[in-house]
């Protein structure tokens, strides 16, 4: 069994994968609620919680498995990109296990993982296939040429989409994250309703990068002008601009990569009205996984580790993992061998 830790960010989560056929088993997740209270993550708090959570967590998915840690063939952990505090609580975590339990350690660059999470439910299509991730942290479109060989292809420039989605929010007094709440707000606008229609930064720029941040300062500019404008309305108008520029990008970038497969993934992906425009306005196969594992999860880390084993990629035995430390950023085409 692989036993996966995820603490990137404000999630703490654990996973159980079979290292035989990548099945994820379990997985089992405490969101931090607290951070909702300060409109962001606060960092010092979310490696306080991820300390407080993580060996409940690991006992808990233990025991709902009926399994000892004896069963554990392998650890796996995210070690980059992340909050450096919080990584290095499920790094420590992760080291000590695998130290104790005599077993191999697997880094998984946290990256790799929203990638491989649309794996847990589909099978992998042949190489290359195109991938847009639209996280929190992240916004990008790789080109996958094998396992963990990636050409990145087109960024985000300032913000990501997530970020637009969560600064948007505050902007329109709706709480933190704010993607989930936008989509449910966009809901309310009345059927008839006039949309305002906010600029799309670079979609005329001719190359494949994104800005979000000019999106943002338009709608809190809309929103002085115009405080009679409910927040539904700026919520429906704000989704559609993001969902217009995803489509323009990968409308270009699909154009250019004649791929049979695109994976959307990421916590943004979790968005019913941006996946559904993209999967009827793009001409490609596209794959998309569930909600649950859009957002940061360990099922995506197990997911990921998996491959990391079956192509011999940084599995780190005989206590080589001594010198592994959490690395705060690092783009995923940077990764190398240890
Ligand atoms: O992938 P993720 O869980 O964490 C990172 O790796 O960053 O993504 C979190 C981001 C947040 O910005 C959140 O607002 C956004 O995903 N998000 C959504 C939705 N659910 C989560 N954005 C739009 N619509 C959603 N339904
Ligand atoms: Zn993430």
């Amino acid at each position: 069994m692989i036993l996966t830790i995820e603490t990137s960010c404000d999630d703490t989560s654990v996973a159980l994968v079979n290292p035989k056929d990548g099945e994820l088993l379990d997985v089992l997740s405490v969101s931090q609620l607290i951070h909702s209270d300060y409109g962001g993550v606060v960092p010092e708090l979310a490696s306080r919680k991820h300390f407080s959570n993580i060996m409940p967590l690991l006992k808990t998915i233990l025991k709902n498995n009926n399994l000892e840690l004896d069963n554990i063939s392998y650890i796996a952990v995210t070690y980059t990109p992340g909050l450096l505090g919080s990584l290095l609580v499920g790094v420590t975590a992760a080291k000590s296990l695998a130290f104790s339990l005599g077993v191999p350690l697997i880094p998984v660059h946290h990256m790799e993982g929203h990638l491989m999470s649309v794996f847990i439910e589909n099978s992998v299509p042949e190489f290359p296939f195109m991938s847009l991730v639209i996280s929190g942290g992240h916004t990008f479109i790789t080109i996958i040429k094998d396992f963990h060989k990636y050409e990145i292809i087109g960024e985000t420039l300032d913000d990501s989409a997530g970020e637009a989605f969560d600064k948007t929010a505050r902007v329109l007094g709706l709480p933190y994250p704010g993607g989930p709440h936008i989509e449910k707000e966009a809901l309310k606008a009345f059927e008839n309703a006039d949309i305002p229609e906010f600029p799309k930064p670079m979609s005329k720029s001719g190359d494949l990068n994104f800005s979000f941040s000019g999106l943002k300062t338009a709608v809190k500019i809309y929103r002085k002008k115009n405080p009679e404008v409910v927040p539904a309305i700026i919520a429906k108008g704000f989704q559609e601009a993001v969902a217009s520029l995803l489509q323009i990008k990968l409308n270009k970038a699909l154009l250019k990569y004649k791929v049979k497969f695109l994976t959307i993934t990421g916590g943004v992906a979790a968005n019913k009205f941006i996946c559904d425009k993209l999967k009827n306005e793009l001409n490609c196969n596209i794959l998309i996984p569930s909600k649950k594992y859009c957002t940061d999860n360990a099922g995506m880390i197990g997911k990921a580790a998996y491959y990391r084993l079956k192509n011999n990629f940084n599995v780190l035995k005989d206590k080589k993992y001594f010198s592994l430390n959490p690395i705060a950023s690092m783009r995923i085409n940077e990764e190398k061998q240890f």
